[in-house]
């Protein structure tokens, strides 16, 4: 395990200690916008990853949901893409599926990506070419591989809803195409959530129109390693600076591209 590695892990532990402790708590809530809220505890989290990583990788650049968003990823060096809460919607009604999510990219690909999920006390990791991993505070780590499923059908499918009205309405309709077209759908509330449940085979795909890359970095490389795929949600190449994103186990892909339609 590199150091680029530990270090990512030991951030998304520590941040969520704090995102665990302060679950029961009362919290302060902000909007930032039309559906997009931001608490103490995303700030709190957040200040714990950017603290480990400045001490540890003072030359490395720090993309950060509540942090700077003035960094290319393209540019030259490394750059950590950091979501402190992904699902500060659960976290503040306390609906209790949330994650923290930490990815490092070396111009534009991501090497390092690591999603915890503090309250099932479960760390998913991988490293380019290393393969993905999980493990808990007492197991030893497990490979992750995504499913075998081939038979759309039979399919488990999950996908959250966009903020924007027009874009949610083309999600809702792909879904209700996808709904009858799979066994069944699942809304999780934590993008990073849903992409290691793709890499972890308890999902067959997932999908989102509007996300940004702190919501990926940590998720898109566990796919990959897993032996899933990414593409833009239409189908495309996919891009950590892109909006959206499309994932399965591979099988799915195409059929999934064909029923969802979404551009
Ligand atoms: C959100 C979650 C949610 C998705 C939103 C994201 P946040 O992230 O991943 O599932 O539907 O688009 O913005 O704001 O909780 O970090
Ligand atoms: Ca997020
Ligand atoms: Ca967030």
């Amino acid at each position: 395990m590199t150091d680029f590695l530990k270090t990512a892990i030991e951030a998304a532990v520590a941040a969520g200690e704090v995102l665990r402790r302060k679950f029961p708590e009362t919290r302060e809530v902000a909007s930032k916008g039309p559906r997009d809220i931001v608490t103490d505890a995303d700030l709190a989290a957040q200040r714990v990853i950017l603290d480990l990583i400045a001490q540890r990788f003072p030359d490395h650049a720090i993309l950060s949901e509540e942090g700077r968003h003035d960094i290319d990823l393209a540019a030259p060096g490394f750059t950590w893409v950091i979501d402190p809460l992904d699902g500060t919607s659960n976290y503040a009604h306390r609906f209790p599926y949330f994650s923290v999510s930490v990815g490092l990219a070396e111009k534009g690909e991501v090497v390092v990506g690591v999603v915890h999920d503090p309250l099932g006390r479960q760390t998913y990791y991988a490293e380019k070419g290393q393969g993905a991993f999980v493990r808990s505070e007492t197991e030893a780590p497990e490979r992750l591989r995504v499913s075998d499923l081939a038979d759309l059908a039979q399919a488990l499918v999950g996908f959250d809803l966009p903020r924007d009205p027009a874009a949610r309405e083309k999600v809702v309709a792909a879904t209700a195409r996808a709904s009858a077209a799979t066994r069944t759908m699942r809304s999780i509330g934590s993008a990073a959530l849903g992409l290691v449940q793709v890499a972890a085979g308890g999902l067959d795909g997932y999908y989102h129109l509007t996300l940004l890359p702190w919501d990926v970095a940590g998720g898109a490389l566990l796919i990959q390693e897993a032996g899933g795929q990414l593409s833009s949600p239409s189908g495309g190449p996919w891009r950590l600076d892109g909006t959206g994103v499309l994932t399965s186990n591979g099988h799915l892909h195409s059929a999934l591209v064909k029923t969802l339609r979404l551009d």
